[in-house]
């Protein structure tokens, strides 16, 4: 098993007029070839954060990488120079975004998007190559009426067709990696379904490997090999998709699969919630993290940071009382 992406002890930190705030606290996961990883956990957890710091496109001058490093086929991209790294981005790791209106340009037609990107990372490809790869490239992300896209401008497109055209893009210089943030949660169920499925199918075609970010554990279930569980900041779980939902050994993991709408009990069953609030980084509980929002803390946990152990082989959590909570907690 080749690890493609290897993020080592990742911190990265934005700073305030008063402050400098460490959102990524030592995070460290690694990214398989061949396979999908999801990153999940809730809103501001770092996940954005943490795939913004890979592909070296914080908002400058504010955020910066503090520690760690970010091994891609070996080579630490936090250490390389901006001319190297933009010839990885969008050549050899490519990112989608939830939002394909911010991703795309509003006063150039598909086409010419299209084009370019072929042409950028194919500078030997004519004009009718370049057109007929266009082509085949709407028609394999299964969009309809292909001549007639790649004349019309993104604000003429649905949403879902627009997320299409942004993820073909990015996949025309055929990357090893794919980064996707959210890339489905603006959309409706059935075209999120679809574009779950065609990611999975270039995936298949490509062996391509998949980043794939959301606060949505049932996608994660659908389409993950691995998971990384991420909360303010830090990894508080990982391990295989298998571990995660059979056998979770953080009760942060445990409140998010509670959360999950279950299909064999649509409607008599209440959805839970986690209760209470993601803390403030500034103002961080004392010991786990999570205790303030935990049912299983006991008064060690307000003392003792925990840290990342090794429950079984690729299987990690970060809570004390990882040895003793058990499947039947759950
Ligand atoms: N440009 C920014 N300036 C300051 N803080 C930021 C910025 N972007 C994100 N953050 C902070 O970083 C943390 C992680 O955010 P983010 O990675 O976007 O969360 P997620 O994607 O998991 O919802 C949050 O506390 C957020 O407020
Ligand atoms: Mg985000």
């Amino acid at each position: 098993m080749e690890k493609i992406l290897e993020v080592k002890n990742l911190s990265t930190a934005f700073a305030t007029d008063s402050d400098l705030i460490t959102v990524l606290d030592g995070v460290s996961f690694d990214l398989i070839k061949g396979k999908t990883l999801g990153i999940v956990g809730e809103s501001g957890c770092g996940k954005s954060v943490t795939s913004l710091s890979i592909m070296r496109l914080l908002p400058r001058p504010a955020g910066r990488i503090t520690g760690g490093e970010v091994l891609y086929r070996g080579t630490d991209l936090t250490k390389i120079s901006l001319g190297e790294m933009h010839k990885i981005r969008g050549n050899k790791i490519a990112m989608i975004f939830q939002e394909p209106m911010t991703a795309l340009n509003p006063v150039q037609k598909i086409g010419d998007q299209l084009g370019e990107s072929f042409r950028l990372h194919f500078p030997n490809m004519n004009d009718d190559e370049v057109r007929a790869q266009s082509l085949n490239m709407l028609e394999s992300v299964g969009i309809s009426d292909i001549r007639r896209r790649l004349r019309e401008y993104p604000h003429q497109l649905s949403g879902g067709i627009r997320q299409r055209v942004m993820i073909a893009i990015a996949l025309a210089c055929k990357p090893d990696i794919l980064i996707a943030d959210e890339p489905t949660t603006a959309l409706d169920v059935t075209i999120q379904a679809q574009i779950l499925k065609l990611i999975k199918d270039l995936q298949k075609e490509n062996g391509m490997s998949v980043m794939f970010i959301t606060h949505d554990l049932g996608v994660i279930a659908e389409i993950c090999d691995d998971v990384v569980v991420m909360y303010t900041g830090h990894v508080v779980e990982k391990g295989s998709v298998n571990d995660i939902f059979e056998n979770p050994k953080h009760p942060y993991t445990k409140g998010l699969l509670e959360s999950i709408p279950r299909l064999e009990h649509p409607r008599k069953t209440k959805l839970k919630i986690i209760e209470g609030m993601v803390p403030d980084l500034l103002n961080l509980p004392s010991g786990c993290r999570f205790g303030n929002r935990c049912p299983y803390i006991v008064d060690e946990c307000k003392q003792k940071v925990p840290v990342l152990e090794k429950v079984l082989d690729a299987h990690y959590s970060k809570c004390l009382k990882h040895a003793s909570f058990m499947k039947e907690n759950v």
